[in-house]
């Protein structure tokens, strides 16, 4: 019998090419596990009219961790019932981590040696998705309260003492004290009384220029939804981009692992999509579930071919998905 069940969703676009292909490399390297398809996203809800239905709750809740492809959410005026599947998820499930960490690869322009974990509040803040116009003005809320500032803030700080003992504190507190203020001084009064950890702050427009200019100051950076979401896709460009960025939607009880990038439709059914991210995320997978010798076996032969080649058209060479796939397989 199977050591784990894992809730497997494609979802839209490219998902439906990074997930097989993460699935065939798990098997060959011995992953011992049954998979519960499950179906959510943009494409669905074009069937259906709901984005994640009934079954997939099910699959989530009944399977040891869940591993996502990508989902589209439309610009644009939303369409009636729809939801984002994953930013549905996050928040169904109190995933409040997105842990997202930035590692260099052996990838060409990549900077040496970079080594942070972005963590992004994962719950609220401007993507609590409370939307209203009047006439000529439109108003977003943002959401922000005590009790998810410290329980992110206490993740963040736990995994730094884990780590590099640096934390920083990313924010806006200086055009936003009430909002930004409460996340901001949360998180300081926490960080106070964790002993042997070194906090600092940063205003989040600074934080994007330091990340440019030296990436290796940050350890672990902690910081509102937003805010995360966009830091994460430049941090993730310093490495070898969206194609390599991994990232894990982490609860008190539920984990889903995902690629930082999205449905990618631009690339979409050509079998040219990079599935590296989506690897690195089941990397993030088995290591939560405690399987850490198969990580090693994958983070390992990720590392390899992409030092080697193939390489995939995003990291400048010519390998589809599936002639990428072939050789990490052959380099377990
Ligand atoms: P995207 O991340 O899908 O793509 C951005 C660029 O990176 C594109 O040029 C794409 O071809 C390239 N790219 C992304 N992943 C790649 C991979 N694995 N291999 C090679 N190239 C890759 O972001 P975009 O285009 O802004 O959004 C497309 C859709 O995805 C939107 O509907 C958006 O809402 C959704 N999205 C979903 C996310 C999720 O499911 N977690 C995250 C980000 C966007
Ligand atoms: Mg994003």
């Amino acid at each position: 019998m199977a050591k784990y069940r894992i809730c497997s969703i494609e979802g839209d676009g490219i998902g439906h090419e990074v997930i097989p292909a993460t699935r065939r490399l798990l098997d060959a390297a011995g992953f011992s596990a049954e998979y519960v398809d499950a179906e959510a996203g943009y494409e669905y809800y074009l069937d259906h009219g709901t984005s994640v239905p009934q079954a997939t709750y099910d699959a989530v809740e009944n399977t040891d961790a869940t591993l996502f492809g990508a989902a589209t959410s439309p610009t644009g005026e939303k369409p009636p019932g729809f939801s984002g599947a994953i930013r549905h998820l996050r928040q169904k499930y109190g995933l409040y981590a997105n842990v997202r960490p930035t590692k260099t690869r052996p990838v060409p322009g990549a900077y040496e040696n970079v080594d942070l974990v972005i963590v992004r509040e994962n719950t609220q803040g401007l993507y609590v998705e409370q939307e209203r116009r009047y006439g000529d003005v439109a108003i977003a809320d943002t959401v922000i309260t005590g009790e998810a500032s410290l329980r992110i803030g206490k993740y963040a700080a736990e995994l730094a003492m884990k780590r590099g003992k640096r934390l920083t504190v990313v924010h806006k507190a200086n055009v936003l004290p009430v909002t930004q203020g409460l996340f901001l001084n949360t998180i300081l009064d926490h960080t106070r009384s964790v002993e042997g950890l070194n906090t600092s702050t940063m205003i989040v427009d600074n934080a994007a220029m330091q990340l440019v200019r030296n990436p290796r100051q940050f350890d672990v950076m902690v910081m509102t939804n937003m805010f995360g979401d966009i830091l994460s896709d430049l941090a993730a460009g310093l490495v070898g981009g969206l194609g390599i960025a991994a990232s894990g939607n982490v609860g008190d009880k539920f984990g889903i692992f995902e690629s930082v990038h999205g449905s990618a439709p631009d690339i979409a059914g050509q079998g040219v999509s990079n599935p590296t991210a989506t690897m690195l995320a089941a990397v993030l997978m088995l290591d939560e579930l405690g399987d850490h010798e198969t990580a090693r076996r994958i983070d390992n032969a990720v590392n390899k071919v992409l030092t080697e080649g193939p390489r995939t058209r995003d990291l400048g060479g010519t390998a589809g998905t599936k002639e990428f796939t072939d050789a990490v397989i052959a380099a377990l």
